[in-house]
Protein backbone atom coordinates (compact mmCIF):
# COMPACT_ATOMS: atom_id res chain seq x y z
CA UNK A 1 0.00 0.00 0.00
CA UNK A 2 0.59 3.48 0.14
CA UNK A 3 1.23 3.62 3.75
CA UNK A 4 -0.29 6.93 4.84
CA UNK A 5 1.10 8.86 1.35
CA UNK A 6 -1.47 9.84 -1.55
CA UNK A 7 0.45 8.54 -3.84
CA UNK A 8 2.95 6.14 -4.38
CA UNK A 9 5.06 8.51 -5.72
CA UNK A 10 5.50 10.88 -3.02
CA UNK A 11 5.75 7.69 -0.89
CA UNK A 12 8.93 6.04 -3.06
CA UNK A 13 10.19 10.02 -3.16
CA UNK A 14 10.45 9.47 0.91
CA UNK A 15 11.83 5.92 0.50
CA UNK A 16 14.91 7.31 -0.70
CA UNK A 17 16.93 7.19 1.86
CA UNK A 18 16.47 3.69 2.60
CA UNK A 19 16.51 2.68 -0.85
CA UNK A 20 20.08 4.44 -1.21
CA UNK A 21 21.24 2.63 1.82
CA UNK A 22 20.51 -0.55 0.59
CA UNK A 23 22.30 0.63 -2.96
CA UNK A 24 25.29 1.07 -1.00
CA UNK A 25 25.02 -1.70 1.55
CA UNK A 26 28.31 -3.64 1.60
CA UNK A 27 29.57 -1.93 -1.04
CA UNK A 28 31.44 1.04 0.62
CA UNK A 29 34.58 -0.17 3.54
CA UNK A 30 34.71 3.62 4.90
CA UNK A 31 37.77 2.33 6.99
CA UNK A 32 39.58 0.73 4.01
CA UNK A 33 38.61 3.72 2.01
CA UNK A 34 37.67 0.94 -0.81
CA UNK A 35 34.12 0.89 -3.33
CA UNK A 36 33.70 -3.23 -4.51
CA UNK A 37 30.84 -4.59 -6.18
CA UNK A 38 30.92 -8.29 -5.40
CA UNK A 39 29.14 -8.65 -8.71
CA UNK A 40 31.97 -7.09 -10.51
CA UNK A 41 35.21 -8.46 -9.28
CA UNK A 42 35.52 -10.57 -12.43
CA UNK A 43 35.14 -7.20 -15.13
CA UNK A 44 37.88 -5.94 -16.67
CA UNK A 45 38.06 -2.08 -17.05
CA UNK A 46 37.52 -1.54 -20.76
CA UNK A 47 39.29 0.67 -22.98
CA UNK A 48 35.78 2.93 -23.54
CA UNK A 49 32.74 2.36 -22.01
CA UNK A 50 29.18 2.94 -24.39
CA UNK A 51 25.80 3.66 -22.34
CA UNK A 52 22.10 3.24 -23.90
CA UNK A 53 19.23 3.30 -22.08
CA UNK A 54 16.29 5.39 -22.52
CA UNK A 55 13.56 8.46 -20.38
CA UNK A 56 14.75 8.80 -17.25
CA UNK A 57 17.49 6.11 -17.41
CA UNK A 58 19.10 8.00 -19.87
CA UNK A 59 20.01 10.75 -17.89
CA UNK A 60 21.29 8.49 -15.70
CA UNK A 61 23.80 7.30 -18.23
CA UNK A 62 24.51 11.07 -19.45
CA UNK A 63 25.67 11.26 -15.87
CA UNK A 64 27.55 7.90 -15.45
CA UNK A 65 29.38 9.08 -18.82
CA UNK A 66 30.66 12.07 -17.89
CA UNK A 67 31.87 10.83 -14.15
CA UNK A 68 34.01 7.93 -16.11
CA UNK A 69 35.38 10.69 -18.66
CA UNK A 70 36.42 12.70 -16.03
CA UNK A 71 38.64 9.37 -14.64
CA UNK A 72 40.07 9.40 -17.88
CA UNK A 73 37.65 6.36 -19.61
CA UNK A 74 36.30 7.73 -22.90
CA UNK A 75 32.30 7.33 -22.68
CA UNK A 76 29.20 8.21 -24.60
CA UNK A 77 25.81 7.92 -23.60
CA UNK A 78 23.05 6.70 -26.12
CA UNK A 79 19.85 7.04 -26.01
CA UNK A 80 18.92 3.10 -26.43
CA UNK A 81 16.13 4.03 -29.48
CA UNK A 82 18.67 5.70 -31.58
CA UNK A 83 21.39 3.46 -31.28
CA UNK A 84 21.07 1.31 -34.08
CA UNK A 85 21.19 4.02 -36.58
CA UNK A 86 24.16 6.16 -34.71
CA UNK A 87 25.35 2.95 -35.32
CA UNK A 88 28.76 3.78 -33.50
CA UNK A 89 31.96 1.73 -34.23
CA UNK A 90 32.62 -0.46 -31.47
CA UNK A 91 36.27 -0.85 -30.76
CA UNK A 92 37.70 -4.00 -29.08
CA UNK A 93 37.50 -3.73 -25.27
CA UNK A 94 34.30 -1.99 -25.69
CA UNK A 95 31.62 -2.48 -22.47
CA UNK A 96 28.23 -1.49 -23.49
CA UNK A 97 26.05 -0.86 -20.65
CA UNK A 98 22.42 -0.98 -20.57
CA UNK A 99 20.34 1.44 -18.02
CA UNK A 100 17.34 0.10 -17.15
CA UNK A 101 15.26 -0.09 -13.94
CA UNK A 102 12.70 -2.75 -15.54
CA UNK A 103 15.18 -4.59 -17.32
CA UNK A 104 12.49 -5.08 -19.76
CA UNK A 105 12.61 -1.67 -22.04
CA UNK A 106 12.31 -2.66 -25.49
CA UNK A 107 14.34 -0.36 -26.78
CA UNK A 108 17.19 -0.68 -24.47
CA UNK A 109 17.02 -4.44 -25.31
CA UNK A 110 17.39 -4.38 -28.51
CA UNK A 111 20.42 -2.04 -28.21
CA UNK A 112 21.98 -5.12 -26.02
CA UNK A 113 20.86 -7.55 -27.87
CA UNK A 114 23.34 -5.40 -31.22
CA UNK A 115 25.52 -4.87 -28.84
CA UNK A 116 26.04 -8.29 -27.71
CA UNK A 117 25.64 -9.75 -31.66
CA UNK A 118 28.73 -7.57 -32.39
CA UNK A 119 30.62 -9.18 -29.69
CA UNK A 120 30.49 -6.21 -27.03
CA UNK A 121 31.06 -7.22 -23.50
CA UNK A 122 27.50 -6.43 -21.73
CA UNK A 123 26.54 -5.05 -18.07
CA UNK A 124 22.96 -4.61 -17.29
CA UNK A 125 22.39 -2.01 -14.37
CA UNK A 126 18.90 -3.16 -13.26
CA UNK A 127 16.56 -3.14 -10.47
CA UNK A 128 15.10 -6.05 -11.27
CA UNK A 129 16.56 -9.47 -10.20
CA UNK A 130 16.30 -12.00 -13.19
CA UNK A 131 14.45 -9.23 -15.90
CA UNK A 132 15.30 -9.57 -19.26
CA UNK A 133 18.85 -7.05 -19.00
CA UNK A 134 20.14 -8.69 -15.99
CA UNK A 135 19.73 -12.04 -18.57
CA UNK A 136 20.80 -10.57 -22.00
CA UNK A 137 24.10 -9.23 -20.28
CA UNK A 138 27.75 -10.61 -19.26
CA UNK A 139 27.59 -8.83 -16.12
CA UNK A 140 25.16 -7.42 -13.84
CA UNK A 141 24.62 -4.68 -11.57
CA UNK A 142 21.82 -4.50 -9.10
CA UNK A 143 20.42 -1.00 -8.10
CA UNK A 144 18.47 -2.82 -4.97
CA UNK A 145 16.04 0.71 -5.26
CA UNK A 146 13.15 -2.07 -4.39
CA UNK A 147 9.94 -1.99 -6.35
CA UNK A 148 8.58 1.42 -7.65
CA UNK A 149 5.11 1.56 -8.37
CA UNK A 150 4.79 4.97 -9.40
CA UNK A 151 5.37 5.25 -13.38
CA UNK A 152 7.31 8.41 -12.69
CA UNK A 153 10.83 7.27 -12.25
CA UNK A 154 12.33 8.66 -8.24
CA UNK A 155 13.74 6.30 -6.04
CA UNK A 156 15.21 4.03 -9.11
CA UNK A 157 16.73 7.07 -10.98
CA UNK A 158 18.84 8.15 -7.54
CA UNK A 159 20.28 4.90 -7.10
CA UNK A 160 20.84 4.89 -10.82
CA UNK A 161 23.19 7.48 -10.16
CA UNK A 162 24.80 5.65 -6.88
CA UNK A 163 25.05 2.55 -9.06
CA UNK A 164 26.90 4.46 -11.93
CA UNK A 165 29.05 6.10 -9.07
CA UNK A 166 29.60 1.71 -7.92
CA UNK A 167 30.15 0.98 -11.13
CA UNK A 168 32.75 3.49 -12.06
CA UNK A 169 35.02 3.92 -8.65
CA UNK A 170 35.02 0.09 -9.96
CA UNK A 171 36.49 0.31 -13.11
CA UNK A 172 38.87 3.09 -12.00
CA UNK A 173 41.78 1.63 -11.07
CA UNK A 174 42.66 3.67 -8.31
CA UNK A 175 41.61 3.91 -4.70
CA UNK A 176 38.19 5.87 -3.88
CA UNK A 177 38.57 9.22 -2.65
CA UNK A 178 37.86 9.49 0.48
CA UNK A 179 35.58 12.59 0.46
CA UNK A 180 33.53 10.82 -2.09
CA UNK A 181 33.40 7.62 0.71
CA UNK A 182 32.18 10.42 3.43
CA UNK A 183 29.67 11.86 0.89
CA UNK A 184 28.00 8.46 0.29
CA UNK A 185 27.86 7.80 3.96
CA UNK A 186 26.21 10.88 4.28
CA UNK A 187 23.64 11.06 1.58
CA UNK A 188 20.84 9.18 2.84
CA UNK A 189 20.81 11.27 6.15
CA UNK A 190 21.00 14.42 3.02
CA UNK A 191 18.25 13.11 1.36
CA UNK A 192 16.39 12.95 4.43
CA UNK A 193 17.45 16.58 5.21
CA UNK A 194 15.79 17.93 1.95
CA UNK A 195 12.70 15.45 2.41
CA UNK A 196 12.26 17.41 5.85
CA UNK A 197 12.66 20.84 4.79
CA UNK A 198 11.72 21.41 1.09
CA UNK A 199 9.68 24.34 0.40
CA UNK A 200 9.27 23.13 -3.18
CA UNK A 201 5.38 22.77 -2.38
CA UNK A 202 5.11 26.83 -0.98
CA UNK A 203 7.06 27.66 -4.70
CA UNK A 204 4.98 25.76 -6.71
CA UNK A 205 1.77 27.62 -5.58
CA UNK A 206 3.14 31.23 -7.40
CA UNK A 207 3.51 29.12 -10.94
CA UNK A 208 0.10 27.40 -11.55
CA UNK A 209 -1.17 30.09 -14.59
CA UNK A 210 2.36 29.96 -16.09
CA UNK A 211 2.44 28.90 -19.67
CA UNK A 212 5.87 26.83 -20.10
CA UNK A 213 8.72 25.54 -17.43
CA UNK A 214 12.41 25.60 -18.00
CA UNK A 215 15.02 23.49 -16.10
CA UNK A 216 18.71 24.64 -16.93
CA UNK A 217 22.08 23.39 -15.23
CA UNK A 218 25.50 22.52 -16.80
CA UNK A 219 27.56 19.93 -16.74
CA UNK A 220 26.59 17.40 -14.41
CA UNK A 221 23.68 19.41 -13.49
CA UNK A 222 22.96 19.05 -17.35
CA UNK A 223 20.86 15.63 -17.22
CA UNK A 224 19.28 17.05 -13.64
CA UNK A 225 17.83 19.57 -15.56
CA UNK A 226 16.39 17.16 -18.11
CA UNK A 227 15.14 14.82 -15.86
CA UNK A 228 13.31 17.97 -13.55
CA UNK A 229 11.74 18.46 -17.02
CA UNK A 230 10.58 15.10 -18.05
CA UNK A 231 9.52 14.25 -14.65
CA UNK A 232 7.85 17.77 -14.57
CA UNK A 233 6.28 17.16 -18.31
CA UNK A 234 5.05 13.34 -17.25
CA UNK A 235 2.47 14.06 -14.32
CA UNK A 236 1.67 18.26 -14.78
CA UNK A 237 0.92 17.65 -18.35
CA UNK A 238 2.42 21.40 -18.58
CA UNK A 239 5.24 22.29 -20.85
CA UNK A 240 8.61 21.86 -19.74
CA UNK A 241 12.04 21.64 -21.31
CA UNK A 242 15.57 20.66 -19.69
CA UNK A 243 18.62 22.73 -21.67
CA UNK A 244 22.03 23.23 -20.93
CA UNK A 245 22.45 26.28 -19.12
CA UNK A 246 24.63 27.49 -22.31
CA UNK A 247 22.71 26.81 -24.64
CA UNK A 248 19.62 28.97 -23.81
CA UNK A 249 21.56 31.93 -25.50
CA UNK A 250 21.36 29.79 -28.80
CA UNK A 251 17.86 29.74 -29.03
CA UNK A 252 15.74 29.03 -26.07
CA UNK A 253 16.34 32.59 -24.88
CA UNK A 254 13.01 33.20 -27.42
CA UNK A 255 10.47 31.40 -25.47
CA UNK A 256 11.65 33.07 -21.85
CA UNK A 257 9.29 35.64 -20.43
CA UNK A 258 7.59 36.56 -17.06
CA UNK A 259 5.54 33.75 -17.37
CA UNK A 260 7.96 31.07 -18.08
CA UNK A 261 9.70 30.12 -14.71
CA UNK A 262 13.46 29.22 -15.11
CA UNK A 263 14.73 26.26 -12.42
CA UNK A 264 18.74 26.69 -12.24
CA UNK A 265 20.25 23.98 -10.63
CA UNK A 266 23.84 25.85 -9.15
CA UNK A 267 26.33 24.43 -6.57
CA UNK A 268 29.63 24.77 -5.83
CA UNK A 269 31.31 27.84 -6.42
CA UNK A 270 33.02 27.44 -9.29
CA UNK A 271 33.48 28.07 -13.11
CA UNK A 272 30.87 26.03 -14.18
CA UNK A 273 28.74 28.20 -11.04
CA UNK A 274 29.43 31.27 -11.90
CA UNK A 275 28.96 30.47 -15.82
CA UNK A 276 25.63 29.61 -15.00
CA UNK A 277 24.80 32.31 -12.43
CA UNK A 278 25.25 34.44 -15.99
CA UNK A 279 23.01 32.43 -17.61
CA UNK A 280 20.48 33.01 -14.54
CA UNK A 281 21.16 36.80 -15.51
CA UNK A 282 20.00 36.14 -18.77
CA UNK A 283 16.79 35.28 -18.03
CA UNK A 284 16.41 37.32 -15.19
CA UNK A 285 16.73 40.36 -18.11
CA UNK A 286 13.60 38.97 -19.47
CA UNK A 287 11.38 39.06 -16.03
CA UNK A 288 11.32 35.10 -15.78
CA UNK A 289 10.66 34.18 -12.10
CA UNK A 290 14.39 32.17 -10.84
CA UNK A 291 13.88 29.21 -8.86
CA UNK A 292 17.71 28.66 -7.60
CA UNK A 293 18.38 25.15 -6.70
CA UNK A 294 21.61 25.58 -4.54
CA UNK A 295 24.00 24.33 -1.68
CA UNK A 296 24.34 28.22 -0.82
CA UNK A 297 28.46 27.62 -1.71
CA UNK A 298 27.75 30.71 -4.75
CA UNK A 299 25.76 34.21 -4.58
CA UNK A 300 23.00 32.34 -7.05
CA UNK A 301 20.27 32.63 -4.24
CA UNK A 302 20.80 36.75 -4.65
CA UNK A 303 19.17 36.59 -8.39
CA UNK A 304 16.68 34.18 -7.63
CA UNK A 305 12.99 34.50 -6.79
CA UNK A 306 12.71 31.17 -4.77
CA UNK A 307 15.62 29.05 -3.60
CA UNK A 308 15.28 25.25 -3.02
CA UNK A 309 18.29 24.55 -0.88
CA UNK A 310 20.45 21.40 -0.73
CA UNK A 311 22.80 20.35 1.76
CA UNK A 312 26.75 20.98 0.67
CA UNK A 313 28.64 17.61 -0.43
CA UNK A 314 30.81 15.81 -2.84
CA UNK A 315 30.23 17.54 -6.15
CA UNK A 316 29.59 14.09 -7.42
CA UNK A 317 26.34 13.65 -5.28
CA UNK A 318 24.96 16.95 -6.30
CA UNK A 319 22.86 16.44 -8.75
CA UNK A 320 21.16 13.78 -6.48
CA UNK A 321 20.16 16.21 -4.21
CA UNK A 322 19.22 18.87 -6.73
CA UNK A 323 17.12 16.38 -8.61
CA UNK A 324 15.24 15.70 -5.27
CA UNK A 325 14.17 18.94 -4.69
CA UNK A 326 12.85 18.67 -8.86
CA UNK A 327 11.13 15.56 -7.91
CA UNK A 328 9.46 17.58 -5.25
CA UNK A 329 8.34 20.55 -7.55
CA UNK A 330 6.87 18.13 -10.08
CA UNK A 331 5.07 15.92 -7.51
CA UNK A 332 3.58 19.22 -5.94
CA UNK A 333 2.66 20.96 -9.18
CA UNK A 334 0.67 17.97 -10.49
CA UNK A 335 -0.86 17.40 -7.15
CA UNK A 336 -2.14 21.00 -7.21
CA UNK A 337 -3.20 20.56 -10.52
CA UNK A 338 -5.00 17.16 -9.49
CA UNK A 339 -3.57 15.82 -12.22
CA UNK A 340 -3.57 11.48 -12.06
CA UNK A 341 -0.50 11.31 -10.28
CA UNK A 342 0.91 7.27 -10.35
CA UNK A 343 -0.60 6.42 -13.70
CA UNK A 344 0.02 9.61 -15.85
CA UNK A 345 -1.81 9.46 -19.09
CA UNK A 346 -0.49 7.91 -22.00
CA UNK A 347 2.19 6.65 -20.46
CA UNK A 348 3.20 2.68 -18.94
CA UNK A 349 5.92 1.84 -16.21
CA UNK A 350 7.16 -0.87 -18.85
CA UNK A 351 7.78 -0.03 -22.45
CA UNK A 352 7.76 -3.43 -24.15
CA UNK A 353 7.04 -2.12 -27.78
CA UNK A 354 10.25 -0.21 -29.92
C1 LIG B 1 10.20 8.49 -16.58
C2 LIG B 1 10.27 7.06 -16.84
C3 LIG B 1 10.71 6.60 -18.18
C4 LIG B 1 11.65 5.41 -18.02
C5 LIG B 1 12.01 4.80 -19.39
C6 LIG B 1 13.02 3.69 -19.24
O1 LIG B 1 9.73 8.76 -15.29
O2 LIG B 1 10.00 6.30 -15.96
O3 LIG B 1 11.31 7.62 -18.91
O4 LIG B 1 12.81 5.86 -17.37
O5 LIG B 1 10.84 4.31 -19.98
O6 LIG B 1 12.56 2.70 -18.39
P1 LIG B 1 13.54 1.60 -17.82
O7 LIG B 1 14.49 2.27 -16.88
O8 LIG B 1 12.67 0.60 -17.14
O9 LIG B 1 14.29 1.02 -18.99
Amino acid sequence: GKSGYDHFMLKEIHEQPTSLRQCLSGRVDELAGHITVEELTDLETPRSVQFVACGTSYHAAMYAAALLRDGGIPATAYLASEYATANPPIPDDTLVVGITQSGETADTMSALRDANSRGAETLALTNVVGSSAARECDHVLYIRAGPEIGVAATKTFSSQLIGATLLVENLLEETADRELIGALRDLPSNVQAILDNSNAEAVVDDFLESNAFFFIGRGTHFPVALEGALKFKEITYEHAEGFAAGELKHGPLALVTEHTPVFAVVTGNGENAHKTISNIKEVEARDAPVVVVTDGQSDAARYADAVLEIPETHEQMAPLLANVQLQLVAYHMANRLGRSIDKPRNLAKSVTVE
